[in-house]
């Protein structure tokens, strides 16, 4: 293996050396069927991060290693999700309500320049603490905003030189240093979740489950005297770390890279609010159904999550055992990633590949479709958790925001840089923006 390096040799498969060792990246959609699907068992470790390792002692979902346990914490969370044991409110619901009270918070700073990226993180990250405690936070509540902005900080540190050096050097735990720092936020987030569980546990209703702590107490019980059981306060604090870990960032920027194309493509957003109008009126709230009624915006969606291609080589994967790929032989432990940003803009499979089209996702009728590339969220058994949340709030949000909102960017202020901060989430550069309101509910 280590004679091919190139992507010439390869075509759909480059070896590049991180250090002494291999790793390597699946640059087309065959290839990650053919690994992921065909041969999941093979390709869907996760490769020993000492940092992570420090941090979530393995346990959870999106780090932990390929086996029993990440298998049942992975199961239970999917089920939650689905909305089983998760009280009255759908999760639809409960996106739908928060829907409207981003546009309201964009609203408030009607005709002027503002950073809307706060409000869309905590819209998005309200969604997870709706299913997780039961409750959402108030855009202004300063605890809450303190918590999104040191997890937001522990992403940025994780992927930086902080956690680089840490990986190399991990006995630097024991000596103070700036990785202290992600540990210490790391710990502040695990001590907010234990304290609403200590809450949880003292209200419990066993007839009656309120959300996902409520379920998860409930299954530790029911699961008491099974031995192979995995269900433990630990390891619903650390799944319930990587549900939000996993799932504010990455959606809230994918909006913010949306607001971006739009305001750049003002033909688009035009287009969008008008079939909106038009299928919804002014005031009656979207609901995924609406989505066959609304090609257009719903192409729209795509376009900018394959533009905004916020996790560009995915999450790392690694061999669980010696394997072969394309013929080659493949040791156990080879880190293996997924080209994201190769198959998103892939020239053979998109119309457009280099820039912001809806038509990507429009048949020659007008219908939408979807590319076989389209692979924002990877596949496999470790294929994105929260794919179909995550759909349900880049379409409901954004849709509502196109229904009662048009959105410009400061006359005379320079577009940001389109290649944005590259870190594990590829984010884009602070920016303001201005909301302009349509229509009205009075
Ligand atoms: C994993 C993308 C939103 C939870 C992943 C992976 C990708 C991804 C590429 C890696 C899959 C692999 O290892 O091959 C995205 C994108 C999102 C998004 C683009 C939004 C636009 C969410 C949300 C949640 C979530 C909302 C939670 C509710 C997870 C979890 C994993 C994961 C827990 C780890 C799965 C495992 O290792 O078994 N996501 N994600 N994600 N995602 Fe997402």
């Amino acid at each position: 293996m280590g004679r091919h390096r190139s992507q010439q040799q390869y075509g759909e498969m480059t070896t590049v050396y991180l250090g002494r060792k291999p790793a390597i990246f699946l640059n087309t959609i065959q290839l990650v069927k053919e690994a992921l699907v065909q041969n999941a068992s093979s390709f869907s470790g996760r490769p020993h991060i000492p940092l992570l390792i420090w941090i979530t002692d393995g346990l959870g979902i999106l780090m932990a290693t390929f086996g029993h346990s990440w298998r049942q914490q992975r199961r239970f969370a999917l089920q939650m999700l689905r909305n089983f044991g998760l009280g009255k409110k759908s999760v639809e619901d409960r996106v739908t309500e928060e829907g409207s009270y981003l546009v309201l918070e964009m609203l408030k700073s009607e005709g002027k320049p503002f950073d809307a990226q706060h409000a869309i993180q905590n819209a998005v990250s309200n969604i997870i603490c709706s299913i997780v405690f039961g409750d959402r936070f108030n855009y202004d509540n300063k605890h809450f905003a303190y918590l999104l902005e040191i997890l937001k900080e522990n992403i940025f540190l994780s992927g930086s030189f902080v956690g680089q050096v840490f990986n190399l050097l991990p006995i630097i735990k024991h000596f103070p240093g700036p990785h202290q720092k992600i540990y210490q936020n790391a710990e502040e987030l695990k001590a907010f979740i234990r304290a609403a569980v200590k809450t949880h546990r003292e209200t419990l209703d066993p007839d009656s489950p309120r959300d996902f702590i409520d379920a998860y107490l409930l299954e530790i019980e029911k699961q008491k005297s099974n031995e192979d059981s995995t269900f433990h306060e630990d390891n619903m604090v650390m799944s319930v770390a990587d549900l939000f870990l996993a799932g504010t960032d990455t959606t809230a920027t994918t909006i913010s890279w949306g607001l971006i194309f739009l305001t750049q493509n003002p033909d688009v957003q035009e287009r969008c609010h008008e079939e909106i109008v038009q299928v919804l009126g002014y005031d009656r709230l979207p609901s995924m159904i609406d989505r066959d009624k609304l090609p257009y915006t719903y192409a729209t969606v795509h376009e900018i999550q394959r533009s905004a291609n916020i996790v560009p080589f995915g999450v790392i994967h690694e061999t669980t055992q010696p394997t072969k790929l394309r013929g080659y032989d493949i040791p156990k432990g080879t880190e293996i990633l997924t080209n994201l940003t190769a198959i998103l803009t892939d020239k053979e499979h998109w119309k457009y590949p280099d820039t912001f089209n809806p038509e990507n996702f429009l048949d020659d009728n007008g219908h939408f479709f979807k590319p076989e590339s389209f692979l924002p969220f990877s596949l496999g058994p470790r294929v994105c958790l929260g794919e179909i949340l995550a759909k349900t709030e880049l379409f409901l949000f954004i849709t509502s925001l196109l229904q009662r909102s048009r959105f410009s960017w400061p006359p005379g202020v320079k577009w940001p840089d389109m290649n944005g901060i590259v870190g594990i989430v590829r984010s884009p550069e602070p920016f303001d923006i201005i909301c302009h309101s349509r229509g009205s509910k009075e």
